[in-house]
């Protein structure tokens, strides 16, 4: 199986503090691969270092065979490596169709022609109606961002990082503060894109073990900066190391969050 993305020694200092330890990361294609960890073990900062936000300190990321490392962040996008954000990240005043169309327009950014400026147009507004469709958010294009539940708004999310035409999708804690049943369809929807070939990689960083269960092939496990372990998420799920973790009654389960 072809790799998409990985990282090599990865490093990344705060001061003192080592955010990120010498990570060695892969995915595969078609492979959606959870990270888990407690809090603070380096989760945000890796997609940080892998989407150019930070450099890192030593290391080096590949995408696609092609070696990123230090890229800006909106090329690294362009090249299809997106992500979402663990606190939501949406213009609140805007329309959830506006929202998604500012999106999908910087991704034909440097292929608009002015000369053909309504084609160029009409071709981002059917991108932006088929993911909408895709998501379940047709029947709300038209309400502003704030008005629409959490929910809806986490799926809004995954819609506008759908309009940079992802090859690897990275969701950074997709059901934070949702209900149950939030949780529920959420992983309904990405399942589904997966699925449906919309997008075939996928990275989730989440809390919730059981949906980290639901969605991934494969777990990578960081404590202290460190990847703790790696592999197919039954063997990772039985290991000792992760029991030890994730010590909660002898099994996985959610770390508190
Ligand atoms: N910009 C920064 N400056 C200084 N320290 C930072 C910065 N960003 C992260 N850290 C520290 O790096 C460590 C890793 O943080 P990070 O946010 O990557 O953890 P995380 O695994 O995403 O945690 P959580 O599950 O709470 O989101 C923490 O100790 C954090 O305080
Ligand atoms: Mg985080």
């Amino acid at each position: 199986m072809e790799t998409v993305l990985e990282t090599k020694g990865l490093v990344k200092r705060f001061g003192g503090l080592i955010a990120t330890n010498k990570v060695n990361f892969e995915l595969k294609e078609g492979e959606v691969k959870g990270l888990i960890g407690p809090n603070g073990a380096g989760k945000t900062t890796f997609y940080n270092l892998i989407t150019g936000v930070y450099r890192p300190d030593s290391g080096k990321v590949f995408f696609m065979g092609e070696d990123i490392t230090g890229m800006p962040p909106d090329k690294i996008c362009r090249k299809g490596l997106v992500r979402t954000y663990q606190i939501t990240s949406i213009f609140p005043n805007l329309t959830i169709f506006e929202n998604v169309r500012l999106a999908a327009q910087l991704g034909y950014g440097k292929r608009i022609s002015f000369t053909k400026g309504i084609f160029s147009f009409k071709k981002v507004v059917n991108k932006v109606n088929e993911i909408l469709a895709m998501i379940g958010l047709t029947g709300y294009r038209n309400y502003s961002a704030k008005e629409i539940s959490q929910g809806d708004q986490r799926l809004l999310e995954v819609a506008i990082a759908l309009a940079s035409n992802p090859k690897v999708l990275l969701l950074d804690e997709p059901t934070a503060g949702l209900s149950a049943n939030e949780t529920l369809h959420l992983v309904n929807v990405i399942g589904k894109l997966f699925e449906d070939s919309v997008v075939r990689n996928i990275v989730l960083v989440e809390h919730d073990i059981e949906v980290v269960l639901d969605l991934a092939h494969s777990i990578c496990v960081l404590n202290y900066g460190e990847v703790v372990k790696d592999g197919p998420t039954q063997e990772v799920c039985n290991d000792p190391r992760v029991q030890e973790v994730y010590l909660a009654g002898g099994k996985v389960s959610a770390a508190e969050s």
